[in-house]
């Protein structure tokens, strides 16, 4: 019988096919296989997670639930009793309707919920107010790094022109001249008279108390392995691996303390800022700013030092991209380089997505905290402060 070429090709066409869809299959079940045996080993105790990717040049220190805040010998339940009513006390300031209140709300994770700050006067400010959660923990403050920590830093908004904008003798003979004040400064520093040291302890102690509380991560570190999804452990090794972000956002705080440029300086054009350049006059430290905790980050936006961002799939566009985005800047003649940390990264919007929802474990509902009574004040406060506090402006997208 003569041979059939054409059923024969069919057959073994036929033969072909089933043999690479058995490969297909055998693929795609072992890349399955692959990341289902990747989320059990972050299911189980640290120490056995695979490896973190970062840059030969880090010192990556570990991913960890916050450390207890170091005690410091000035810190006493009166001296905070007393910094928590100067916190929220608007008599602080010039026009006395400006109080750190204000830009650190409780409500909006203690910042103020704008793309940048405005202060006395409601003049603009130029950068976006910080969270004052976990302040504590940081050496160097604000966005430049200007403050070494926190006693250092509480006299400075009370003086500066675009916050509360007082002479600071000034304020503190506002703050003496009430009665009421007298017994709780009596009681935190054995004298009923406030001093510019004595302010900054007392406002400083408030504020080292505003700490997280352990969020899913956390738990998740501690050994409850439910606490986070597939997607969630997914987007919590790129974090450690591809995406490169514990390249900066490391240790406890997801943060490494340190200044960097990663590439929104708007170098030479409308709204530059060189950030920790404008502190040390150091010309490497041009478009430099402090690597911010990625704790509570869903409450703190819009994000980065000038509220350029008002979501996190930007942010992370962003980063993938090796901040190009910016690339009109860095092509100017004397732009300061990008750090070469920040690299491209390659990932897939899958992979965004994953890292993305890993970001969201990393908050916890944040602490309510009701206004004190002030001494002296009435009852208006709350009003007061509150009407100052402008939640629902809508952020300004930079475009020039
Ligand atoms: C007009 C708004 C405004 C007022 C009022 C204000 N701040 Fe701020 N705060 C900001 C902005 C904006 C930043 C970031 C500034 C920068 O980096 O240059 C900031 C930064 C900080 C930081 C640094 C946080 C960090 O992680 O480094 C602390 C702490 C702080 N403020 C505490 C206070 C205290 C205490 C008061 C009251 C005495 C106060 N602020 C009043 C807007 C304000
Ligand atoms: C080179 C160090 C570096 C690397 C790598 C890096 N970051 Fe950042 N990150 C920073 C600095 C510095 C800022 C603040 C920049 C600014 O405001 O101009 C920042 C800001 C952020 C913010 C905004 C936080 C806020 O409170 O405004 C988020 C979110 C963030 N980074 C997430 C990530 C993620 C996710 C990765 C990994 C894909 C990553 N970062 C990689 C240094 C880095």
């Amino acid at each position: 019988m003569p041979l059939n070429p054409n059923r024969n090709d069919s057959t073994f066409n036929k033969s072909l096919i089933k043999i690479f869809s058995l490969i297909v299959v055998a693929l795609i079940g072992s890349m399955g296989h692959g990341k289902q045996n990747l989320i059990e080993q972050y299911r189980q105790p640290i120490s056995e997670w695979p490896p973190i990717e970062v840059d030969e040049s880090v010192n990556a220190q570990k991913l960890a639930p916050l450390p207890q805040l170091p005690e410091v010998e000035w810190h006493t339940p009166a001296t905070e009793n007393l910094g928590k009513q100067l916190f929220f006390d608007p008599r602080l300031s010039k026009s006395g309707q400006f109080a750190c209140v204000s830009c650190h709300h409780p409500s909006q994770g203690w910042t103020d919920g704008r793309r940048v700050s405005a202060g006395h006067d409601r003049s603009e400010g130029t950068r976006n107010s910080m969270t004052l959660i976990n302040v504590a923990y940081f050496e160097s403050l604000f966005w430049d790094g200007r403050a070494e920590g926190l006693l250092d830093l509480i006299l400075k908004p009370i003086q500066s022109p675009m916050e509360m904008n007082s002479d600071l003798d000034e304020a503190i003979d506002r703050i003496n001249a009430i009665d009421g004040y007298r017994p709780f400064i009596q009681e935190a520093f054995d004298s009923d008279q406030l001093t510019p040291e004595r302010l900054a302890i007392a406002i400083a102690s408030f504020v080292r108390t505003r700490v997280s509380f352990r969020n899913d991560f956390d738990r998740f570190m501690q050994g409850e392995h439910s606490r986070l999804t597939e997607q969630q452990i997914e987007g919590l090794h790129l974090f450690r691996t591809k995406a490169k972000c514990m390249n900066c956002h490391h240790g406890p705080l997801l943060s490494d303390g340190q200044f960097h440029h990663t590439g929104l300086s708007y170098y030479d054009r409308r709204f530059e800022d060189l950030g920790r350049f404008e502190h040390t006059g150091e010309y490497d430290d041009r478009g430099k700013f402090r690597t911010p905790s990625l704790r509570e980050l869903s409450f703190t936006g819009p994000w980065m030092h000038n509220g350029l961002f008002t979501n996190f799939t930007g942010i992370l566009r962003m980063y993938n991209h090796g901040i190009t985005f910016n690339s009109r800047v860095q092509k100017k003649p004397g732009a300061p380089p990008l750090s070469p940390l920040i690299q491209p990264l390659g990932m897939t919007m899958e992979e965004i997505q994953a890292l993305e929802s890993f970001l969201h474990t990393l908050n916890r509902i944040p602490h309510f905290v009701r206004t004190p009574d002030l001494p002296n004040m009435g009852s208006n406060l709350s009003t007061k402060v509150s009407e100052l506090h402008t939640t629902n402006e809508k952020p300004l997208l930079i475009s020039e």
